[in-house]
């Protein structure tokens, strides 16, 4: 098993972007990390994009390889139905997808409180730093099972 794990605008700063509030971790580091803590067999594939023409692309993708996805939408969350439109693709073909935050957006700007995304997420994790993404890993991990 693949599990493409996708990030949005900006997360390719990660390090040196606001590390009061995304930690001072790279993504890099993180997609290491990951690595490092999948039992065997299990791949992570992560990638970055400021484009959302190719986060689409590449949602499409995991929809026809049937993969589940761990998506950091970033600042997309808060206002790209193009993005929610091509993700609920996944849930209309039983893929899991867990939507992940850094941060809790909901203890943010009253922007960042409304996510275009979770209505159609299996599930939503925020708050926890990069640990985030390991507990949303772990969630696809355990329902793929
Ligand atoms: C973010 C939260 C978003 O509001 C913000 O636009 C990001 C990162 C997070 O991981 O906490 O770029 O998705």
């Amino acid at each position: 098993t693949t599990i493409l794990v996708l990030n949005g605008p900006n997360l390719g700063r990660l390090g040196t972007r606001e590390p009061e509030v995304y930690g001072s971790e790279t993504l890099a580091d993180i997609g290491a990390q990951l690595a490092a803590s999948v039992p065997d067999g299990v791949e992570i594939d992560l990638r970055q994009t400021d484009d959302e023409a190719e986060l689409i692309g590449w949602i499409h993708e995991a929809v026809d390889a049937r993969q589940p996805v761990v998506l950091n939408p970033a600042a997309f969350t808060h206002y790209s139905y193009a993005l929610r439109d091509a993700a609920a693709q996944l849930k209309q073909a039983g893929v899991p997808l867990v939507e992940v935050h850094l941060s809790n957006p909901h203890a943010r700007e009253t922007f960042r409180h409304t996510s275009v995304i979770s209505g159609i997420a299996t599930g939503v994790i925020a708050g926890f730093g990069s640990g985030s993404y390991r507990l949303a890993v772990d969630a696809v991990l355990r329902s793929i099972e």
